[in-house]
């Protein structure tokens, strides 16, 4: 169990003041400039030391991607772009850091730019947090009145942050689709290589890291690169914020230790599972569109990238979605299929055609009107979108409904089997598509 001690966010549950004032006696902007001081290389070299991996889904490892962007400028400017969008269905961590505890973004996001050589860095904060947006931007003019940023600040090093609005897109929080909509462009992916180090907003090196990312460094900074490894596991160090939802009888977010063990984050800080553990159905561990894990995998699950890949699912972003026995989860997963067919951009044909496709199939199943071949001609299909896309979303339509089939095949061939038993509603009504 994580000591208070070692707790990052002190503020999650905003039981205090956001403001700076307040900030800064919970140790925010607290040493920063002799962090500046001790030069780029060593902050990017903490960094990696403290094995840090990216929060926004893919884990990948944030030391190692800020020694992608050039050292040496070519006449172009960089960029740190921080993602805001948090539009993952179950994750909603994010939004807790702008409205709780903005000051450690801002001041990770001044840090990270230092470590890269980046003068200039924005926030793409989702449509729908408004009120997120107004404290984020409040809190932003609270630490350029301080000087702690802007144009000659007190830390020395210039450093401006601009915070973008979008307009509700779940797509917007790809990274390149990110970046066009911040150019003012339609928010569409779009292939990579280049990757944003190399040619990213408005053609220029660019990294984009998810808020929690950005937001632990300046801990890392302050307590030291060995006190984050020493936390989780090996591959999987550090804390990490859990969204808890479904259910469970107190659905939260908290923070951990990357690997505690998912049973034990269900019963002391969900309350446990609606009805008892013995009542749980299937886990999504990592945000929407990972695949499901059957009770029968949960018991001794520690959470943390390796082990949830080692299941066939993923960590992602840790919003566990715990579903107890009266889930109809094959309806749950055709809701899930859903919300990606109506995600999708359209640019490309297997997600265009293919979510739309794997929805359709799937409400029938879920009223037990397929054929049992049908099964396998979902999971091939699933797997023709699988990895054949611009964008992740093809993943991410894809691999739920490859959870389902493989954990939950014989509730689907039961269903079938019973047939139209009882008239059950669509996921979403079918005559409004
Ligand atoms: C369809 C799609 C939606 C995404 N949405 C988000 C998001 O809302 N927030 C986020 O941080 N990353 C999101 N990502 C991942 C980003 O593309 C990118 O990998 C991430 O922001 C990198 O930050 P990190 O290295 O700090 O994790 C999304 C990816 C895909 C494919
Ligand atoms: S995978 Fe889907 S969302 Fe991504 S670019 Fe292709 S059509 Fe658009």
């Amino acid at each position: 169990m994580l000591q208070d001690k070692d707790r990052i966010f002190k503020n999650l549950y905003g039981l205090h003041s956001w403001r700076l004032e307040a900030a800064r006696a919970r140790g925010a902007w607290d040493g920063t400039k002799s962090f500046i001081e001790r030069g780029h290389e060593d902050v990017i070299e903490a960094v990696k030391a403290s094995g840090l991996r990216g929060r926004g889904g893919a884990g990948f490892p944030t030391g190692l991607k800020w020694s992608f962007m050039p050292t040496k400028s070519d006449g172009r400017p960089s960029y740190l772009v921080v993602n805001a969008d948090e539009s993952e269905p179950g994750t909603c961590k994010d939004r807790d850091i702008m409205r709780h505890d903005p000051q450690l973004l801002i001041e990770g996001a001044f840090l990270a730019s230092f470590a890269m050589r980046v003068h200039v860095s924005y926030i793409y904060i989702r449509g729908e947090f408004i009120r997120e947006r107004e404290i984020l931007q409040a809190a932003i003019d609270e630490a350029y009145d301080a000087k702690l940023i802007g144009k000659n600040n007190v830390n020395g090093w210039d450093f401006d942050l601009y915070l973008h609005h979008g307009a509700g897109a779940y797509i917007c929080g790809e990274e390149t689709a990110l970046l066009e909509s911040l150019e003012g462009k339609k928010g569409q992916p779009r292939l990579k290589p280049p990757f944003p180090a190399s040619v990213g907003l408005y053609g220029a090196p660019t990294t984009v890291n998810n808020v929690e990312t950005i937001a632990v460094v300046p801990d890392i900074l302050r307590r030291g690169a060995a006190w984050f490894a020493s936390l989780g596991r090996p591959s999987s160090t550090g804390t990490k914020l859990f969204c808890l939802s479904g259910h469970v009888n107190t659905p939260c977010n908290v923070e951990e230790e990357l690997g505690i063990p998912l049973r034990e984050l269900i019963d002391r800080y969900g309350g446990g599972v609606r009805g008892g553990w013995d009542n749980l159905l299937a886990v999504i561990p990592g945000g929407s569109s990972v695949p499901c894990i059957p009770a029968s995998a949960c018991d001794d699950l520690p959470m943390d990238f390796d082990s949830l890949r080692a299941l066939k699912s993923g960590l992602g972003t840790a919003a566990v979605i715990v579903m107890d026995k009266s889930t109809d989860i094959i309806r749950a997963i055709a809701r899930l299929s859903y919300f990606y067919k109506h995600e999708s951009c359209g640019q490309c044909t297997p997600c265009r055609e293919g979510t739309g496709w794997m929805w359709r199939v799937l409400e029938r199943m879920a009223k037990g009107e397929a054929e049992k071949g049908e099964i396998d001609m979902l999971l091939n299909v699933s797997h023709q979108v699988e990895g054949h896309t611009i964008c992740g979303l093809g993943d991410a339509a894809a691999w739920p409904v490859q959870g389902l089939i493989r954990h939950f095949r014989h509730v689907i061939e039961a269903r079938i089997a019973a047939g139209a038993t009882k008239p059950i509603a669509p996921s979403v009504p079918v005559a409004a598509e």
